[in-house]
């Protein structure tokens, strides 16, 4: 039985031993692997594991001589204000020992020491100001030790500049106290050791003699340091004993045996006087918790008691009597508080007549440290590790919200009075970032204001920001965002209590990230858009169901006219014909030239009704209006039929396709020499002139008109030319110049002069070794292949978009790589879509810049290079539409119409809604 309690008894105090919890850094130490030192008995890991920041220095050995190998490396912190050593898994509410330890040892060369300067800087243990370090001494191992109960779940301790000295640091330990000793330790308080001296022992103990692995200073010293190591035995004489000393109620404090064994007595065998120092400190008003450690050593006579008085300023009662029993141990704490601030502080202990003369084993003595400041929310440093370890980002450093001196630039706190202080901002704009929005955010619960933006994080936008009750401001745009919005975050948006941002996100694009508001009007939009084009739709064939082919047969332009393989040899356009005079008169003897290019010039005119119109002549019918030999003109155009043939095939194509977008053939002309084509007159001249103002209105097509001309030329010329015809038709010319504009700015898409059919349908490009198309709009993929398909209309068209979005040419003398794709790309990739926007458009402040991302991202998209990855017409008709869509919901919610763009709100709507069905659905024509 008593043999089974025996092993019980060691089990547990194995356990309790086992369970203490320490922390042994070197710090410094570039090793991979703890080490055991066979100094200390203890396991000294490396720092890198507790600390991100600083560079570690090797000591030259002639400093370490005799120091602890912890001592003889070092790390500094030459970059940032703080730095910071986190160590983890301490248990809140528990008692513990800190000790840091600092030798300079000249390890960079003695710069900072130079001129006998001092090297201070100061530690902070958390949030709270702990010691300022003044280093005078370079071989001199500082130590600095606080006793704390440990507030958190973490301990962390910093270096911060205070001067223009660097921070360093050599080793950090950290020891559990058992909770009953030192008492005097609470939440409130917490104790710096100023002073721990056995006062009959030559040598300095600690671990394993000391279970706490105290550092107990031989009472007689020689320390080079001054103050650091004063003599605090005065007119004593040592004692000490081999008998066991027992450890008394107190059994908690666990001073070494040794020291229990040995004692200073007063040798005057009145008063022993102890003299205490507050370290390197400069105390205005000096408190120190003092701790006595007796055992009477002396076996005392029959008569003889071992009593003595202490007398200690301050202290309630200042005057005490101390009586011990011969080898027990007692252990006396006490507060010392001196009214004037003398240099150093005396304790006295006076012999009480009748009794043995006053002795001292050991003392201790503490300052008190304020390490009462209350550090941020855990929740929210919690949340702001976890996001520092993410984004692997060193400078942040310490608490983010205190001091507030300290904070980290890209967080804003509260600090309500009596609760912790919280994160209320957080800003990462433009920090790089990637992967996942980080969940840690979800917990920062007291966050008003979050921008994310400008950054590449990817993934859905997470649920857990509509958790963030306190949020006002989310700013998640320019990002790689996908996937749909929380219905949360947009009821919020809606009633005004959230700001949110969320553009040049993949997920804005698609729609699905844009408000319930937004979208819920967006469909009651197309809804009525859908009731106003059905409503028509059914008048029309109404109409033409009564009013019958008459009318029909009365407009021959708009019947299909029956394909011709053959090109040429006669023009059978079933267009009217005009003769030479005709042309003549209609153009007042051509009078006024409206365009000019390879193909000949255009010339205005009108009809004898009034229509307007534009009249293309040929060439080689110029040649000879100005006089030029017929041969000399063969050699000019090269052999013969080039220009003729691109007539041919322009006068049949027009007169085989027919939409209000395709500018119409009015009329032909093949008259001896001359050939002309009569074309519906664009009021308006070409986009190019709009773009770059060459016709000097100064009118500038607002972004709105922008949109629906590429709509227009999209979905109303090209798609229905690739899709619509049979076999399908490649333009091959596609270029601002050739999109003409009606006087209310409808595009017409004009010049098919160099268009080419599919001849089957099984063929699905054009192959040809002439130089077609215009620099700057030609699909590079031609250049390698020779053969041009609907997709090298789809790149010539995203150059278009591209210069609708711009406003620049395709070709630009300005820039080195000369092409707007090349401009654009540079442009995105150094700023944001509002860097290349034309500055016109931003003068109106009428364009909204998620409408015109949209639109870049599909002209670069257009642009690819592989001309599979390009989009089809059909897609971009799509997309264009959603943009317009969009643009107008956003007008109309936005601002209400000001006199200066349309001719009326209803009108313009109609016409759009129109414009945006009318080709989805062929057989409405
Ligand atoms: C550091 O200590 C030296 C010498 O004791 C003293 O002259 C100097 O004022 C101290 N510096 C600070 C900042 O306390
Ligand atoms: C801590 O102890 C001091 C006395 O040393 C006492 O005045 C104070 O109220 C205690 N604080 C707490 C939080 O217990
Ligand atoms: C200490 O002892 C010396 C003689 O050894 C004596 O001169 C001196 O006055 C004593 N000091 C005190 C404070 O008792
Ligand atoms: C201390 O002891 C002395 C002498 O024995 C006595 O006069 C005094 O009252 C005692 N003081 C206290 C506080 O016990
Ligand atoms: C303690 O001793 C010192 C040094 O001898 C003396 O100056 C001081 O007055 C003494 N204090 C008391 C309370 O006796
Ligand atoms: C104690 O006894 C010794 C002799 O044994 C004597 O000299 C001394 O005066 C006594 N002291 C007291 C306080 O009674
Ligand atoms: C934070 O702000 C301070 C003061 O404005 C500045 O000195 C420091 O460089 C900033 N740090 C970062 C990482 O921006």
């Amino acid at each position: 039985m008593r043999y089974f309690m025996l092993l019980v008894l060691l089990a547990s105090s194995a356990i309790l031993v086992d369970c203490r919890r320490e922390v042994s850094i070197d710090c410094g130490f570039s090793g991979d692997d703890a080490y055991y030192d066979d100094r200390t008995l203890k396991i000294y890991a490396p720092d890198a594991k507790y600390i991100d920041t600083g560079a570690n220095h090797e000591l030259d050995e002639s400093y370490v001589t005799g120091q602890p190998v912890q001592a003889q490396n070092l790390r500094s912190f030459p970059d940032g204000v703080r730095n910071c050593y986190t160590i983890n898994d301490v248990t809140q509410g528990d008692k513990y020992l800190i000790r840091a330890s600092f030798l300079y040892g000249y390890y960079d060369g003695g710069q900072q020491m130079r001129d006998g300067r001092s090297l201070t800087f100061d530690l902070y243990f958390g949030v709270n100001f702990w010691q300022t370090m003044n280093i005078t001494v370079a071989s001199h191992l500082y130590i600095s030790e606080i006793i704390t109960l440990a507030s958190s779940d973490y301990f962390s301790i910093c270096l911060v500049k205070s001067g223009d000295g660097i921070p360093f640091i050599s080793a950090l330990e950290l020891r559990q106290l058992d909770s009953e000793v030192y008492k005097d330790v609470n939440q409130s308080v917490s104790l710096r050791l100023s002073e721990r001296k056995s006062m009959g022992l030559d040598q300095t103990i600690r671990f394993p003699d000391d279970i706490y692995d105290r550092i107990w200073q031989p009472g007689y010293t020689s320390c080079v340091a001054t103050s650091y190591c004063r003599d605090a035995r005065r007119n004593s004489t040592v004692l000490t004993t081999t008998a066991l000393v027992e450890v008394g109620s107190d059994h908690a404090y666990k001073v070494p045996s040794a020291i229990m064994q040995s004692a200073a007595v007063s040798s005057d065998d009145n008063t022993l006087i102890l003299s205490l120092s507050n370290g390197d400190d400069v105390v205005m008003a000096p408190m120190f918790y003092v701790y006595l450690h007796f055992a009477e050593l002396r076996a005392p006579k029959r008569n003889e008691s071992s009593i003595f008085q202490l007398r200690v300023p301050g202290s309630r009662p200042s005057l005490i009597n101390i009586s011990l029993e011969y080898l027990v141990a007692r252990h006396i704490q006490r507060i010392y508080q001196a009214n004037s601030d003398p240099s150093t502080f005396y304790l006295n202990l006076t012999r009480v007549p009748g009794s043995l003369p006053p002795l001292l084993n050991a003392m201790e003595a503490y300052s008190y440290v304020d390490l009462t400041k209350i550090s941020t929310d855990q929740g929210d440093v919690d949340a702001m590790m976890t996001i520092k370890r993410l984004l692997y980002h060193t400078e942040w450093q310490g608490d983010p919200c205190v001091p507030v001196q300290f904070a980290w630039n890209e967080t804003k706190c509260s600090f309500p009075i009596s609760t912790p202080p919280r994160v209320t901002s957080l800003d990462l704009f433009n920090r790089g970032l990637k992967g996942d929005i980080p969940a840690a955010i979800g917990n920062l619960s007291a966050i008003t204001y979050l921008n994310l933006s400008r950054n590449t994080f990817t993934g859905p936008i997470p649920p857990f920001l509509a958790n963030l009750n306190s949020l006002q401001t989310l700013d998640l745009s320019g990002n790689q965002l996908d996937g749909s919005l929380i219905d949360v975050l947009c009821n919020r948006q809606a009633n005004g209590s959230l700001r949110l941002r969320l553009e040049d996100n993949p997920c804005y694009f698609h729609g699905i990230c844009v408000c319930n508001k937004r979208k819920q009007k967006h469909s009651i939009y197309v809804l009525a858009i859908s009731i106003v084009v059905a409503a028509v739709i059914v008048i029309v064939l109404l109409s033409v169901f009564f009013l019958g082919g008459r009318r029909g047969k009365k407009e021959p332009s708009k019947r299909q006219p029956k394909w011709r393989d053959t090109i040429g040899s006669s023009f059978h356009t079933g267009s009217p014909h005009f003769t030479y005079q005709d042309l003549r008169t209609i153009t007042n003897n051509f009078e006024r030239v409206i365009g000019k290019g390879g193909f000949g010039t255009v010339y205005y005119g009108r009809l004898h009704d009034g229509t307007e119109v534009a009249v293309k002549m040929q060439k080689r019918f110029l040649a000879i209006e100005e006089g030029i030999s017929e041969d000399f003109m063969t050699e000019e155009l090269g052999s013969d039929s080039h220009g003729i043939k691109e007539f041919q095939v322009e006068a049949q194509l027009l007169s085989r396709v027919h939409h209000r977008n395709l500018v119409a053939l009015v009329g032909y002309c093949k008259d001896g020499h001359s050939l002309g084509l009569v074309f519906e007159y664009a009021a308006q001249g070409s986009l190019k002139d709009h773009l770059s103002d060459k016709n000097n209105t100064g009118r500038v097509l607002s972004w709105r008109e922008r949109l629906r001309i590429a709509v227009d030329a999209a979905q109303a010329g090209l798609e229905y030319l690739h899709k619509g015809c049979k076999p399908p038709i490649i333009h091959r010319d596609v270029k601002t110049s050739n999109i003409l504009l009606s006087h209310n700015f409808e595009a017409k898409i004009a010049d098919f002069g160099l268009s080419k059919a599919f001849l089957t349908d099984a063929q699905t490009h054009v192959s040809t070794q002439a130089v077609v198309g215009t620099p700057g709009y030609v699909d590079p993929d031609y250049h390698s292949t020779y053969r041009l398909t609907e997709k090298s209309d789809v790149y010539s068209f995203g150059i278009v978009l591209l210069e609708l979005v711009t406003g620049l040419p395709a070709v630009l003398k300005f820039l080195e790589t000369g092409h707007i794709i090349q401009w654009v790309r540079q442009g995105l990739a150094q700023g944001t879509v509002a860097d290349v926007v034309d500055p016109r458009l931003q003068q109106q402040q009428q364009c909204d810049m998620y409408s015109v991302r949209r639109v870049v991202d599909l002209a670069l998209h257009c642009t690819a290079l592989n001309s599979n990855e390009r989009p089809t017409m059909t897609e971009v008709v799509m997309q264009l539409k959603e943009s317009l869509q969009l643009e107008i919901v956003s007008e109309s919610s936005t601002r209400p119409y000001g006199g200066d763009v349309d001719v009326n709100q209803s009108g313009t709507t109609a016409t759009t809604s129109i414009n945006l069905t009318e080709l989805s659905d062929p057989s409405a024509r």
